[in-house]
């Protein structure tokens, strides 16, 4: 396949910043919209905008169903039973909360253990330290190897214990790289009955998702991180799970009947959206999904691989002293570094100098950090429209820095 191809298909990326050719390596932060994204959003908004499931004139009908669709193509998209397992959210981080708030004080009670892995992003750690304020629930860390950024898998049944109630893990970490075995875990768990959450806001838009294979009661993604627009998510929810929970927030669309005194909801998933959803974005994010499709997952993860293979080799044999974090193998298309005495941060404005957005601090994972020493990193990362080529001129721009900098 010749990726660059795809290039073409985002008009973003034909620019220079600071006289250079821009280098676009900050996607696990979010990724850029290729056209075909761009002209839907414009679309809809010259065409068919309204609000949905309320109006019964032609262009509320038009909204509903463009909304309904992109909600029947999601579930496609996961492989889920039913579109009614999938509730639009604002993102990874709602989807998430919305768990923690309308599951979790049902479900947990003083004692009850959470288990989380001390890679999780902060998205997957605060909703839960709020819920264990809450209900006295406690949370337990799976550990991480240390700089190789595998999770400690030979101890997981000490930490996987019946007391444990719930299981949330990130599928790949923004700040190592490191692809979980979230099948693996999703199945050890459920044969305890211990439900799971997955996070997949840097898997989604990367690989192929099937929620019915890795067996996972909720799973939480980004649109923005999967060439879709900001501020639109899906919280995916198996059906038997998502039924017996109470609203996370209350308002209009999620009704039966409100009196002045008491109200019904509707089934799931429209219990969980409650006011005016962001229509547009799903509309965005349905295209979003033609697209990756259109060019194939399993093409993108294996390209993915292979940016982030070529990346780490080139660091390991960089001539300078640098510290790489995260697997030398099998790792996604996610590499983080420090270069001895020359802050992360440096790197980063020094880069962008040069036309290169990388990411520098502690990635919203400072749990992790702080275990690995650490109170920031430098983050390349990496999607489908980027080249070795960009890689070989983004590690001579570090060994510009480390020159400039003397280290
Ligand atoms: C692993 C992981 N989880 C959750 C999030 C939060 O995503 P969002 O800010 O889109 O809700 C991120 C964002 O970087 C992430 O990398």
């Amino acid at each position: 396949m010749d990726w660059s191809v795809t290039r073409a298909d985002f008009p973003i990326l034909d620019q220079k910043v600071h006289g250079q050719p821009l280098i676009y390596f900050d996607n696990a932060a979010t990724t850029q919209k290729p056209r075909v994204v761009l002209d839907c959003l414009r679309s809809y908004y010259e065409r068919d905008n309204a609000n949905v499931h309320r109006g019964i004139h032609e262009l509320s009908n038009r909204a509903t169903t463009a909304f309904e669709a992109a909600r029947a193509r999601a579930a496609r998209f996961l492989n889920a039973r039913s579109a009614d397992e999938i509730i639009f959210t604002r993102g990874t981080t709602e989807g998430i909360n919305l768990v923690a708030n309308a599951w979790g004080p049902k479900n947990l009670r003083a004692g009850d253990k959470i288990l989380l892995t001390e890679m999780e992003h902060h998205s997957n750690i605060v909703p839960w330290q709020l819920l264990a304020a809450r209900t006295g629930a406690e949370l337990r860390f799976l550990p991480v190897t240390g700089d190789t950024g595998l999770l400690d898998l030979n101890h997981l049944d000490d930490y996987l214990t019946k007391e444990v109630k719930l299981f949330a893990m990130t599928h790949i970490s923004n700040s190592l790289g490191t692809i979980n075995p979230v099948i693996e875990l999703c199945t050890r768990a459920r044969k305890l009955g211990i439900p799971t959450l997955v996070d997949a806001a840097q898997s989604a838009g990367h690989r192929h998702l099937d929620v019915q294979e890795i067996g996972c009661d909720f799973l939480a993604l980004s649109g923005h991180k999967m060439c879709g627009p900001t501020g639109i998510g899906v919280l995916y929810g198996r059906q038997e799970i998502l039924e017996p929970m109470p609203p996370f927030q209350g308002g209009g669309e999620m009704i039966l009947n409100v009196s002045f005194q008491k109200s019904t909801w509707k089934h799931a998933p429209h219990r969980f959206e409650a006011g005016t959803p962001d229509i547009s974005g799903a509309v965005g994010l349905h295209a979003a999904m033609d697209y990756l499709d259109n060019l194939g997952r399993q093409k993108i993860a294996a390209h993915d691989q292979e940016l982030g293979a070529y990346a780490y080799e080139k660091l390991a044999r960089f001539k300078g002293d640098i510290r790489l974090f995260g697997p030398h193998i099998g790792r996604a298309g996610v590499v983080s570094f420090l270069l001895k005495d020359v802050h992360a941060h440096d790197v980063v404005t020094v880069a962008d100098q040069r036309g290169v957005a990388l990411r520098g601090g502690h990635h919203c994972n400072q749990p992790l950090m702080h275990k690995l020493g650490v109170e920031s990193t430098a983050r390349a990362s990496f999607y489908f429209y980027n080249t070795t080529q960009e890689i070989d001129r983004f590690v001579g721009v570090l060994g510009e820095i480390q020159k400039f900098f003397g280290a």
